[in-house]
């Protein structure tokens, strides 16, 4: 079975997204790897980064989106069932063994949660708390558990900010990986996150481990770019950032405009070369070796 891992910093804009999209089609184009993307965001930032709105439009007419899978979790006798086979968006872009659970833009908010999982609780005479800890723990790994066998990488683009949702795709992955701007703002975000995965850990929720922290490169060397990083370097260990850089280009948000990474539309870019360099340090840091799963075709 492969790895599950969250793409997570509690800071909006530090690059979680465009990371995810462009790693992912790397690990599929490149290493011949097969790997989901898992849209989390109610900003569908990951989703519409992959296809015209017109086709997000007419998946979410048919219910063929995260929502209708968490829906058949939360109230399951609710509606019809649609399987997440059904609802996955396969060979992304044109790349083989590139795959899409499509977000949506109205997913459940804690406070809706609380109002369905009370109703239930109170009817059976059970324990809310308990129960809210048992769908959060279950959440994310009863959606993806049909194909949790059918990728070598499943790759969770997290909106900002905290929520059962974001709880429950950390306790299902092994890893996080923060994408970061070396910026003070973006450390706050990190020790943020930081707390909220102690806090996991320790009621033995979860067993995630960092995979590293992802910088962003500012173009020019700063004297409070460098200071950020050397903070970051001593809190969470030097081997722990990543030796790549992601840097500011154009291309990158060029790309968006097209619905593809920038690794396809243009791979020479200095964006591009630095996802594919990245890609490889991650792959690298994984424990074990993921070796070409997919057969072309
Ligand atoms: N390396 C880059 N070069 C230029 N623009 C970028 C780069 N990375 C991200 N962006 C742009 O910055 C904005 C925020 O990035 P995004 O990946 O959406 O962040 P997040 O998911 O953390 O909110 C987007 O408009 C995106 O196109
Ligand atoms: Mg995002």
């Amino acid at each position: 079975m492969g790895y599950v891992i969250s793409i997570v910093n509690m800071k909006g804009g530090v690059g979680k997204t465009t990371l995810t999209v462009n790693v992912a089609t790397s690990l599929a184009k490149d290493h011949g790897l097969r790997v989901l993307i898992v849209d989390l965001d109610t900003q569908i930032n990951a989703t519409l980064s992959l296809m015209p709105p017109l086709q997000f439009a007419h998946l979410k007419k048919e219910n063929r989106t995260l929502k209708q899978l968490i829906n058949q979790v939360i109230q399951p006798n609710a509606q019809s069932i649609i399987p997440i086979e059904n609802i996955i968006q396969r060979n992304i872009c044109k790349v083989n063994g590139f795959d899409l659970l499509p977000g949506d833009i109205e997913l459940y908010n804690d406070f809706l949660l609380a109002a369905i999982l009370y109703a239930q609780t109170h009817q059976n005479q059970q324990d809310f708390d308990k129960n809210w800890n048992t769908l959060e723990d279950s959440l994310v790994r009863t959606v993806l558990q049909p194909v949790m066998k059918s990728y070598d990488l499943i790759l969770l683009d997290f909106p900002p900010g905290d929520n059962l949702l974001t709880r429950s795709g950390l306790v299902a992955s092994s890893f996080y990986l923060m994408p970061a701007k070396p910026e003070p703002l973006s450390v706050v975000g990190m020790g943020i996150l930081e707390g909220h995965i102690k806090k996991l850990k320790q009621s033995d929720r979860t067993n995630i481990n960092l995979l590293g922290i992802v910088f962003s490169s500012l173009g020019h060397a700063t004297t409070m770019a460098a200071k950020v990083k050397n903070r970051v370097s001593s809190e969470f260990g030097e081997d722990k950032i990543f030796s790549t850089e992601i840097p500011t280009n154009v291309a990158v948000a060029k790309a968006v405009d097209e619905f593809q990474p920038v690794v396809l539309t243009e791979p020479n870019s200095s964006g591009a070369k630095a996802f594919t360099d990245l890609t490889k340090e991650l792959l690298q840091r994984l424990p074990t070796r993921l070796s070409k799963t997919r057969s072309e075709g």
